[in-house]
């Protein structure tokens, strides 16, 4: 039997590759985003390496869209064993030149970053949860936390919150989903170069890998990976927890943030 897996975010960097990793192992996956080119970019790379994936477009911040969108995932495929919810960002999120400190910020992007990232969780959580108990065969819940919600970042209050968050539901709700044998665990990056992103500081050196301590950049695969083992037969014994994927760069004395 296929295994059947709901990802937000699906037409992302991190997203994208993992919606790709899944595929790859032999699980149909949902692709969601609400960036209809992207979900359409992810769905035929799939598909062209033989994989099963369907498209969708949805905003994950509004609780009806993502309810839908995991009905149809249901009804196209038959079941639902795998959620996980990568959509997010920073003030980026709301466009160019957003981030600010608190005394700064707008009603506007605090309610975006909250919604998208935190709200998110709860709502595709939740639709997903729903069917998994009713199935009666377990699940996996994966969230996406970052190595800020750990350290916090000047500029990004409204990030850290909504990232720190992430690490709290993924303790409560493994509580509430364990006797359900549906585990949930969360996921945070340190740095990940999204292609657009230049992470070339003003003197000429990397933040992106001469800030870890493997020397190494992070890829969205380095992160796809670990995404595979948690939602993997496995991983069963898993729960709760929350995983830092930075070349131990918040381990900090090296960092600079
Ligand atoms: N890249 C990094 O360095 C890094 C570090 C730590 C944590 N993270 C987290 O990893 C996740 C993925 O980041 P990424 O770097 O791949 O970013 P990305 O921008 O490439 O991907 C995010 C995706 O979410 C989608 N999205 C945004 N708002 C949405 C909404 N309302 N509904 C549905 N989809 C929406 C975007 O269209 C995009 O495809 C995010 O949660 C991010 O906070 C990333």
């Amino acid at each position: 039997m296929k295994k059947v897996a709901f990802i937000t975010g699906g037409g992302g960097f991190i997203g994208g590759a993992t919606a790709i990793t899944l595929a790859k192992a032999g699980i149909a996956v949902a692709v969601g985003d609400i960036n209809r080119e992207t979900v359409d970019r992810v769905v035929n790379v799939i598909r062209e390496n033989g994989g099963d994936a369907i498209g969708l477009v949805y905003d994950v911040s509004n609780s009806a869209e993502v309810n839908e969108a995991v009905d149809t995932t249901v009804k196209n495929f038959g079941r639902l064993d795998i959620m996980v919810h990568v959509a997010g960002g920073s003030a980026r999120l709301a466009g160019p030149g957003k981030y600010a400190h608190l005394v700064d910020q707008e009603d506007e992007v605090i309610d975006q970053v909250l919604k998208v990232n935190l709200y998110g969780a709860f709502y595709a959580s939740r639709a997903a949860a729903r069917v998994m108990i009713k199935q009666g065969e377990g699940g996996r819940i994966i969230n996406f936390a970052s190595t800020v919600g750990i350290n916090g970042l000047a500029g990004a209050v409204d990030y850290a919150a909504s990232k720190g968050g992430i690490m709290s539901f993924t303790k409560a709700l493994a509580k509430e989903l364990g006797p359900h044998k549906i585990t949930v665990n969360a996921i945070a990056p340190g740095v990940v170069c999204r292609p657009e992103v230049d992470t070339t500081t003003p003197d000429g050196h990397h933040y992106a890998y001469e800030t870890n301590f493997l020397g190494e950049k992070c890829t969205a695969e380095d992160i796809a990976y670990m995404v595979e083992y948690l939602a993997s037969d496995k991983a069963r014994m898993i729960t709760g927890q929350t995983y830092v994927i930075d070349g131990g760069r918040a381990l900090s004395m090296k960092g600079s943030d």
